[in-house]
Order: structure tokens, then sequence, then C-alpha cells
């Protein structure tokens, strides 16, 4: 901090939502920004027992003075956004760019059938199809959808306008390093860059404003949609060992594998990460279950830690040890 950004090191669903909601209650930022492709993405959050699902605003909701801003590098699905407004209670502290694109009917259409479907396995939101729009100069904008008046703002000169008074500013990434435009398994990938310096122009944070980079690892690597995963187990191998898990926007079937190293490193070099956040410890190791202090891991646990900084050359400054937001172990004052 001030400036950290959080983003997926492999195929998206690394648990990015409970770290960043572990960090707004932690470190009380003024602002949490999203930058990202759109309402593809969907993180689910635990907390005092309630589980929420967010996929436009960012993660941050759970502590009251964190303004939630969305960048004008996302596309926005005006009816998701409002029914996350109301179901927070955050529309005194919600609010999009002027010019973040709009996802219309149309694009949603596009995106249900034909070859992003069935071939890409896009998740059917439209965001794929509005990028496209964008691209070709013909896509609608926030400031033109009457439902959104109240929510717009000139979000990279409230988040620039923070970071000169030197206020925390926490950055959200969506999706994952492998699922860049740019850098990833193309064309089994999303629509837009989501790395960190993609995430950064999203919300209009130049290079020299960014002070950490959380690049966020699960324990094992889950995909969800087509596309090669190196060494993927079965579906059944994957129940066996627990690593089973249902996509939370369309409900599909993630595919699983181990942790893929160098995959990592190729993560922390497209990122120029500074800290590695690991979620899911409790699913591999479950005698870990819910503890919130190093010491107090299991030698097997410890040595997968150690390994991965051994091999990353970047401290693991976060661990998620549960579903719930403060199942988790902070490091970075040790
Ligand atoms: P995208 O932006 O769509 O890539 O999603 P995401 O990175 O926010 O992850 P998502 O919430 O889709 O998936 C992560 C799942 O793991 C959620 O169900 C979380 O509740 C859960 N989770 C996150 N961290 C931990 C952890 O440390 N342990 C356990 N058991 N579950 C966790
Ligand atoms: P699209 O981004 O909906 O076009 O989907 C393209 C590919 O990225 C598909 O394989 C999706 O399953 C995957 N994808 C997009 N967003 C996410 C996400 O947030 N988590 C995991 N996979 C995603
Ligand atoms: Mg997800």
């Amino acid at each position: 901090m001030p400036s950290m950004v959080v983003v997926g090191g492999f195929f998206g669903d690394e648990g990015k939502g409970k770290i960043v909601s572990y960090l707004a209650v932690k470190d009380n930022p003024v602002i949490a920004v999203r930058g990202g492709v759109g309402p593809n993405a969907g993180h689910t959050i635990e907390h005092n027992n309630k589980k929420y699902k967010v996929r436009m605003l960012p993660s941050a909701f759970l502590n009251p003075n964190t303004r939630l801003l969305v960048g004008p590098g996302v596309v926005v699905s005006p009816d998701v956004l409002l029914k996350e407004i109301s179901e927070f209670e955050v529309g005194d502290r919600a609010f999009v760019d002027y010019n973040c694109g709009i996802i219309e009917e149309s694009h949603k259409i596009a995106d249900s059938q034909g070859r992003l479907k069935e071939s890409i396995g896009s998740t059917g939101t439209g965001t794929g199809p509005a990028n496209a729009d964008r691209a070709m100069r013909t896509l609608k904008l926030a400031k033109d959808v009457e439902s959104l008046a109240l929510y717009l703002d000139d979000i990279p000169n409230a988040v620039n306008f923070a970071l000169e008074r030197k206020e925390k500013v926490l950055v959200e990434g969506t999706q994952g390093t492998f699922l860049s435009l740019w850098h990833g398994t193309y064309p089994y990938v999303t629509s837009k860059d989501v790395t960190a310096s993609g995430i950064c122009a999203d919300v209009g944070i130049g290079p020299k404003n960014v002070d950490d980079v959380v690049v966020v690892f699960k324990s094992f690597v889950t995909r969800v949609g087509e596309g090669p995963l190196r060494n993927e187990i079965t579906a059944q191998q994957a129940t066996a060992k627990g690593w089973q898990e249902v996509g939370t926007v369309t409900g599909r079937q993630r595919r699983a594998a181990e942790f893929d190293f160098e995959l990592a490193r190729r993560a922390i070099m497209l990122n120029s990460a500074s800290q590695i956040a690991i979620t899911k410890l409790d699913v591999v190791y479950p005698e870990c279950a819910h503890m919130q202090s190093f010491s107090d891991l299991s030698s097997p646990a410890k040595y997968f830690i150690k390994t991965i900084e051994d091999q990353l050359k970047i401290p693991v400054t976060l661990i998620g040890t549960g579903p719930e937001v403060n199942d988790i172990i902070d490091r970075r004052e040790e």
C-alpha cells in the first residue's frame, strides 16, 4: 500500500474475492477499484455465516468506509450492477466510470451460442461481444444510460486524487493471467488482458503509481471452460481429493490439476509480483483448516509454502485456510 493490485495467477477463480475482502477489512482502503473484464467474473465471499456472490462491484463491500469503484476498462451489465448495489446496500458509495462500456441483450445472445460458447466455453455474459463492439467503436457507454446516472464518476481522477494524498487504494483484478488475451492460452482466453498492467490500465493507474502487486494462486490449479490444462486429473480424481468446484457464474464443474510451478513462475514474471497469496491450503492440507498463524501449520503445509517461496523467489504473505474472510494467515508484519 498505498496502492496494491491483486490479480489471479492461473486461470481465474483463485479466490481473489476472498483475499480482496480480507484486505479491505484489515487495511481499510479509502477506495477499492475493479479492473478486469466484466460480469463474466464471479467471486464468492463468506463472512459471519453469510455467502455473497459478486460479479460487478469490487469484493471490498464488507468495509463500510471503502468507496467501491469500477474503472472505464470494465464492461458493465446495468442489471447486474444495480442488483448488487441494492443487495449490498452500497448506493451511497458505489460508482462506475462515465466511459465504462455497456453490455446489451444482443451481446448476451451472441455470447450464449455458436463458436464462443461451444469452442471457447465462454460464460455467455456478453463481455466478449461487447468488447468487440468497443474495438469497433460502436459500443454504448455508461454516460448514455439513464438508470446509471446516480452512480457515474470520473474513476481515474478519483483514484489518482487519493493516491496523491497517500491514501490507500486497493485494485482488484478478475480472471487470471493465463486467460489474458495477450498472455494466455489463446484462443481459449477471455476478451482482454487481465495481467496487472492491463488491470491498472482499466482503472487509469500508471506504472509508476503501483506499490505492490499480489498474485493469487490456489493450492492447486482449476480451469473452467475449454483450453489446455497441464497434468489435468479426472473429475473422479478431483472429487476423491476434495478439489471439485463449481463455477460461480455458470455453475459448470471446474477442471483441476496439481499446483503448476512453471505456470506460476511465468505469472510472477508477467505481473511483476511483489507478494504471493495462496488460497485453499486447507483443501490440500485439511489439518490446517481455519488456522491464522503460520507456526501452527503442519510440516507438509509449511514445506509446500517454503517450496513456493524457494522456487518463485517472492514471499508468500497471505495464506487462505478456509472460505471465511478471517480464515487467513497474514504474514506481512512477521
Ligand atoms: P474470478 O474473478 O471469477 O476469477 O474469481 P475469484 O478469484 O474471486 O474466485 P471464486 O470466488 O470464483 O472461487 C474461489 C472459491 O474458493 C470460492 O468459493 C471461495 O469461497 C473459496 N475460497 C477462497 N479462498 C479459500 C480458502 O483459502 N479455503 C477454502 N476452503 N475456500 C476458499
Ligand atoms: P468469456 O470471458 O466469458 O468470453 O470466457 C472465455 C473463457 O474464459 C472461458 O473459458 C471462461 O470459462 C473463462 N472465464 C472468463 N471469466 C472467468 C472467471 O472469472 N473465472 C474463470 N474463468 C473465466
Ligand atoms: Mg470466480
